[in-house]
């Protein structure tokens, strides 16, 4: 056993300005800064720091310094000098005193970029599109500004949005390698814009051109197909703000000036794909010296459109993250060219071609081949995922599509003169550039890929929102799934930026009656069938999630934010059933896609009004500890008392008097459990009724969307570990492991999406790439690999270290990015019967590690003595089974007993 040092002393590193590092154009007034340390010392903790924040990167022109300031806090710390000026770029940087009193150097400088703040900031640029634009014009404008630049450039930022997709060019380079901007939000109340440091590309004759896309915009959407349901008319705002040596500034901004014609890109849609003709030249559209103007027609202003609703890049951007190559073609059966690229996911291919003008190639995208080997489309429903190239016949050419994404892992090609040649073909992985932070790994590789199955369901998912699937006509944010997702998504990435984003949308979207849509943003507005459903378990949606991120991120700014919208919906379930403290009315998606559902029917047997009191009594709690961190005890009062009454009520109705449930399904039994709706003697009792119900259906689960997440969570907590290992190990339908025994490279909607004979579950609700299921993650990172948030100290400020064996595992390897550093845990069992426990704990951290579930070894004398040479400050329980630990590394050797 070692508490190994870093051999530096104390270091401050990984500067962040609210979550992200360097972001360009915020509009925070008050960013906060978070930051980490290393040390070589154990138990090491942050005494005090002291920021500066800087107008250059000399830090001569301070415009904040914070004096060295007692506080071990070191996230989310915000700013507290001067007020931020917009267009103006801010230098960080930070030092510290450990408990030791030993004092750090400065940081690395780092900076953020502030952008426009207020309506007069953007100097006049209006939303401007191609006086052609028409609500049923499908080919992409471009619209376009000459402009010269006179004069030594020391900055030049673009700042720049649109309705509907854009692309930027500056002198015919991109401007930045970021897709799908300016990202989906509740477009009519909060539109998104970029920064980008343009610098590098300015010279002296310059145009700036922007091509547009529908996307979400106006393209359609839902398998209704929707269309235009934001505006009708795609237009780009920008300012380019170009700053010169002599700190004269001048600004380039849309306006009428500038000048439209109609692009290569014929139609674009996000499920149908895009038609791309290439004997456009794009390149020459996109040059300077325009010469001809006659070509290009005039531009107009759209009225009407307050830039009060822009706000700077929240989340982190989505752009082509990695690279998959082929691994086979596939001649199919019936004689179609197919390439697989071995990997289900979200992700445009690139191609390249040499071939004569006018030869038009065909791409079209599916999940799977069905049972006879063939490309199969069915479960796309409406959606084509077609993109069509043609050529330019202009030597070897490339082409990779512009405003639109794909879910596959097929891919049929059409066209293609002579034989297909797989290498001239690279699948570009698109999504939400989330920092990855956490790593499972054990000792059965079923498992492993069953968490690579995990991780790719939510890549393919996170795509600007959190999805429910990538490939067919939806694609839409249903919160019920981004709700179960959520502890999972935060162990796997750093995902806080991301649900901040969507929670504001969700907020804004939430109904006036104080429920929740669906689906968030919003699609269903103008819907009579759907313009208010507000179904339990999705609608929670606004209270989990937000309470989610703060567990996890310790970021009491997701509660303040979101806590009017948490009450409206607990305020809207108190005022709909048939007394107070039942939600027993209104519809509800129930245990969406539970096994033991009846004939013809997507909803599990537990009736609607169970699932829905249950919820409002857990998003009652959720509320009131949410009230309590926020220090508003008398409404955190208020909301234990509702959810008292509200679990009275529920027990009242569903309580037999023999202590049994009224409702005998798994799901009942796992969310009167796992939201603590029970007496105390009730609980057991519950819990082994819930494994009498496994064991009756042979220990299969039944469980769908709201019960599954909780299943292994509760059967662990209340003594059946060896239940949950059982139903998790399993590799027979239904369980998650079967997936992969049927060669799943994601989570599937269904728990027999595909069936053991190869046939589908059906053509018509089956994504191959859907994350609910997928949060079994959550079971593993906490219960297999122990790494558990701590109330009291959110945000890994504190953490519960609980790891629990199994037999069927010889190691089991965690880790988890937090905001303080790299926290991790691995046990393994060793060929000497002893079992190894090693343990990372980031600076700033208290760790309780809880040996409690460690049958049959115990930390013995002479291993507990070690530790305390390591360090003198451990603390070890009386019974042994708890050590509190600070930070370090150690590694521990437990003796079988
Ligand atoms: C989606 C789900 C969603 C459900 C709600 C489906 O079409 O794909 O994931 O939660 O509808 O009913």
């Amino acid at each position: 056993m070692e508490c190994e040092g870093f051999g530096l002393g104390i270091v401050v590193y990984d500067v962040r300005t609210e979550y992200r590092r360097r972001p360009m154009g915020i509009t925070q007034t008050n960013p906060r800064f978070s930051w980490k340390i290393e040390s070589d010392m154990c138990r090491t903790y942050q005494a005090s720091y002291r920021i500066q924040v800087a107008l250059d990167q000399e830090f001569t022109k301070i415009v904040w310094d914070s004096g060295m300031t007692n506080s071990d806090k070191s996230v989310h710390v915000p700013y507290n000098g001067e007020n931020l000026k917009p267009d103006t770029r801010y230098f960080v940087r930070v030092k510290v005193v450990d408990n030791y009193g030993r004092e750090s150097d400065w940081s690395e400088f780092e900076y953020f970029h502030v952008g426009p703040l207020s309506d007069e900031d953007w100097s006049g640029a209006e939303f401007i599109t191609a006086d052609f634009e028409s609500p049923d014009q499908k080919v992409s404008p471009i619209l376009r500004k000459d402009f010269e630049v006179h004069g030594a450039v020391k900055r030049a930022m673009l700042y720049i949005t649109s309705l509907g997709l854009y692309e930027a060019y500056l002198n015919g380079e991109r401007v930045s390698d970021w897709v799908l901007t300016p990202g989906w939000t509740s477009y009519h109340h909060r539109l998104q814009f970029q920064a980008f440091d343009v610098t590098g590309l300015v010279t002296d004759h310059n145009c700036l051109c922007v091509m547009l896309g529908d996307g979400w915009y106006r393209g359609p959407l839902t398998w209704k197909r929707f269309k235009n349901l934001y505006g009708d008319r795609r237009a780009v705002l920008a300012l380019l703000s170009i700053e010169h040596d002599d700190g004269s500034r001048e600004v380039v901004v849309s306006d009428e000036t500038w000048r439209a014609t109609r692009g290569p890109v014929l139609s674009s849609g996000l499920y149908d794909g895009e038609v791309y003709d290439a004997t456009i030249s794009l390149t020459s559209l996109l040059a300077p010296h325009m010469g001809d103007h006659t070509q290009w027609s005039t531009t107009t202003i759209v009225p009407g459109i307050s830039k009060s609703i822009l706000v700077g890049q929240e989340n982190e951007p989505c752009r082509v993250v990695e690279y998959v190559h082929p691994i086979r073609f596939i001649k199919t059966p019936s004689g179609d060219e197919v390439i697989d690229f071995g990997q289900n996911m979200v992700v445009w291919v690139e191609f390249r071609i040499e071939a004569p003008a006018g030869t038009k190639i065909e791409l079209e995208h599916a999940e799977v081949l069905d049972k006879n080997g063939e490309f199969y489309t069915g479960n796309l429903r409406t959606a084509q995922q077609r993109d069509i190239y043609i050529c330019s016949g202009h030597g070897e050419e490339t082409y990779s599509p512009h405003f639109t994404f794909h879910g596959f892992r097929y891919v049929r090609v059409k066209g293609w003169p002579g034989d297909l040649d797989i290498t001239k073909f690279v699948g570009c992985v698109v999504h939400t550039d989330l920092e990855r932070t956490g790593d499972f790994r054990c000792s059965d590789e079923d498992v492993n890929r069953l968490q690579h199955n995990i991780v790719w369901g939510q890549k393919g998912n996170f795509v600007d929102v959190p999805t429910d699937c990538p490939q067919r006509d939806e694609r839409l944010g249903w919160t019920g799934d981004a709700q179960v997702f959520a502890s999972t998504a935060a162990f796997n990435m750093n995902v806080a930026p991301f649900f901040q984003k969507w929670l504001r949308d969700l907020k804004v979207d939430q109904y006036v009656d104080g429920g929740v849509p669906p689906v968030i943003p919003d699609v269903f507005f103008g819907d009579p069938e759907r313009q208010h459903q507000s179904s339990s378990a999705w609608a929670d949606a606004a209270v989990i999630c937000p309470w989610t991120m703060y567990l996890y991120y310790g970021d009491l700014r997701f509660l303040e934010e979101q806590y009017d919208s948490m009450k409206r919906l607990v305020e809207y379930m108190r005022s709909q059933g048939s007394s107070e403290y039942l939600f027993d009315t209104g519809f509800h998606f129930g245990d969406w896609l539970g096994l033991d559902s009846p004939p013809g029917s997507y909803k599990g047997a537990t009736p609607d009004e169970y699932v829905a009191t249950a919820f409002y009594a857990f998003s009652s709690n959720l509320t009131s500890r949410t009230a309590t961190a926020l220090g508003r005890d008398d409404e955190a009062r208020e909301y234990y008392e509702l959810y008292q009454r509200v679990s009275q009520a529920f027990r009242d109705r569903y309580v037999t008097q023999e202590g049994r449930l009224a409702v005998q399904t798994q799901t009942a039994h796992v969310l009167a459990l796992h939201f603590d709706l029970l007496l105390p003697h009730q609980r057991q009792t519950c819990a082994n009724e819930l494994v009498r119900l496994i064991r009756e259906n042979g220990y299969k689960l039944t469980t769908g969307f709201v019960g599954t997440p909780y299943l292994c969570h509760v059967l662990s907590n209340y003594g059946f570990h060896d239940v949950a290992c059982r139903l998790f190990f399993s590799r027979e339908f239904p369980s998650w492991l079967y997936e992969v025994a049927m060669g799943a490279t994601t989570i599937w909607e269904h728990w027999d999406s595909l069936k053991p004979d190869g046939t589908f579950w059906s053509d018509d609700m089956n994504s191959f790439n859907h994350y609910a299921y997928g949060s079994i993650g959550d079971w593993m990172y906490r219960v297999l690999g122990g790494i558990n948030p701590v109330e009291e100290k959110p945000g890994f400020r504190k953490v519960l270290l609980r790891p629990r064996l199994t037999d069927r595992l010889g190691f089991v390897h965690v880790s988890l990015m937090t905001q303080y550093g790299e926290l991790a845990v691995e046990w393994r069992r060793h060929s000497d019967r002893t079992l190894g426990v090693s343990l990372s704990i980031p600076v700033n951290v208290d760790a309780e590690l809880d040996l409690k579930h460690f049958d049959g070894y115990q930390l013995g004398r002479t291993e507990y003595e070690k530790l305390l040479v390591v360090d003198p400050h451990v603390k070890v329980s009386e019974s042994g089974h708890k050590v509190c630990l600070g930070s370090g590394k150690y590694h521990l050797v437990l003796q079988p007993i």
